[in-house]
């Protein structure tokens, strides 16, 4: 796909829902007893993987084009799948489920596409495995496929490497099957939605800090969920506001967790204007922001922020590429075991548009402002790095072709269309 510069963007979006929580609304759902309705479900491809496990481990769910229900069966109610469940390019779904699975009475084995086949899963197979969970990388190289044959859980306390909402979510869900509680330790708090949720579902779970317990056996009913617009993809209309002269959007009903908006939080360092407006906070807080244009200047992001905007620093990239002075971005090696390696591809993509960037272990350090040109950037299977360079085109002299953009499904069907109403307005 070809994108040119943008004159201004000037309007209002609504973003689709938020991808983590709409998992885990599902796979909740699908263990809870009765009905649970979900209301602005993201129709993303990585969230139908989800459907679609569940519904092949004998679940009912109807997906109706404004709500989903889904007809749950309680802890004990899955089925032993008829076939290999294909997690697309859903690591969410592939971490996730791997700890319910672990404690079934039957086998089931996990696939996905060329991206989820090379993503790192000894850190959920260890956990799982000292838990007793059986669980094994059937080629030996610790990436899926993955067989998984169900077993007797033990509780236990893990102190987890990683700051990562997958890992300790693989865990916890284990801990509902286990023989006594199950703790799990992060050294950064991530993202707490399955704590939230699995709470609203009628979990013993409690949280304190960076520990999260929990109880098994839970009689887990179904619940209405109404789901946040998912601040991952307003970040993309955040950075176009800011960065686009004589911009202005009002991007509606973001959800603004605290676990997850980081974004906010470095972009008015960076001296954005983006203002809160409506903030409601009935379980999951949600607000609607407002972008105007502001002149950006560099800053240092490291530490505990990290976790809070992961998946947002490829387009925080692109804000910094095009900032006064020097940002620096620490801590954040995960990057290089997402859909892709995030720091060699944007370092490779951004140079190429004649930015200063450069990749270090855990991060980059960019010497912004130079201009930007189009030049033709590769996605990658990387739904963020296709929506991040989209964003810098918008900036970019001259074309930018984006090679499989069609990978915005994962998380936003209709990104380019409101992309382009929002710049024809
Ligand atoms: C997610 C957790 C994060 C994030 C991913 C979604 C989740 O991954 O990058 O897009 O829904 O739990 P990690 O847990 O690997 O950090």
């Amino acid at each position: 796909m070809k994108f040119q510069k943008a004159h201004t963007m000037r309007g209002e979006v609504t973003i689709p829902g938020d991808k983590s929580i709409s998992h885990r609304a599902v796979m909740f759902g699908s263990l809870s007893e009765g009905t649970t309705e979900v209301t602005n479900f993201l129709q993303g491809a990585d969230c139908l993987s989800t459907i679609d496990a569940f519904r092949k481990m004998g679940i009912e769910i109807e997906n109706t084009p404004d709500k989903i229900l889904i007809h749950g069966k309680g802890l004990h109610g899955l089925q032993a799948p008829s076939s290999v469940l294909d997690m697309g390019n859903s690591g969410t779904t592939t971490r996730l489920i791997s700890g319910i699975l672990a404690g079934q009475t039957f086998t089931s084995t996990l696939t996905g596409d060329a991206s989820i086949r090379k993503r790192p899963m000894r850190r959920i197979m260890e956990p799982l495995s000292m838990m007793d969970g059986k669980i094994e990388s059937v080629n030996g190289n610790d990436c899926a496929p993955l067989r998984i044959t169900g077993a007797p859980l033990h509780g236990i306390h893990y102190h987890s490497k990683v700051a990562s909402a997958q890992v300790k979510s693989a865990v916890l869900l284990a801990g509902l099957y286990a023989d006594g509680e199950t703790l799990v330790t992060e050294p950064t708090l991530s993202r707490n939605h399955t704590e939230i949720m699995l709470r609203y579902f009628g979990a013993d779970l409690q949280s304190e800090g960076k520990t999260a317990r929990i109880l098994p056996e839970p009689r887990l009913e179904g619940r209405k969920i109404d789901v946040p617009g998912d601040i991952s993809s307003a970040a993309y209309f955040i950075a176009a506001g800011l960065l686009v002269p004589g911009s202005e959007i009002l991007i509606k009903n973001v959800g603004i967790n605290p676990t997850r908006d980081g974004i906010l939080r470095v972009a008015k360092e960076m001296g954005g204007n983006i203002t809160l407006l409506n903030e409601n906070h009935d379980g999951e807080p949600t607000a609607d922001l407002l972008v105007k244009h502001s002149v950006l200047h560099g800053i240092t992001i490291e530490g505990d922020i990290i976790p809070t905007l992961i998946d947002e620093l490829p387009v925080i990239n692109i804000m910094a590429a095009c900032a006064e002075g020097t940002t620096i971005i620490r801590d954040a090696a995960e990057l290089k075991v997402k859909e892709s390696n995030r720091i060699d591809v944007m370092v490779q993509y951004l140079s190429a548009m004649g930015c200063d960037i450069t990749g270090t272990d855990d991060g980059m350090i960019i010497h912004g402002g130079q201009p930007l040109h189009g030049t033709e950037v590769d996605s990658h299977l990387d739904h963020r790095i296709a929506m991040s360079f989209a964003v810098a085109s918008l900036v970019a002299e001259g074309e930018t072709t984006i090679k499989g953009s069609d990978v915005v499904t994962i998380s936003y069907p209709g990104f380019f269309e409101d992309l382009a109403r929002l710049c024809a307005m």
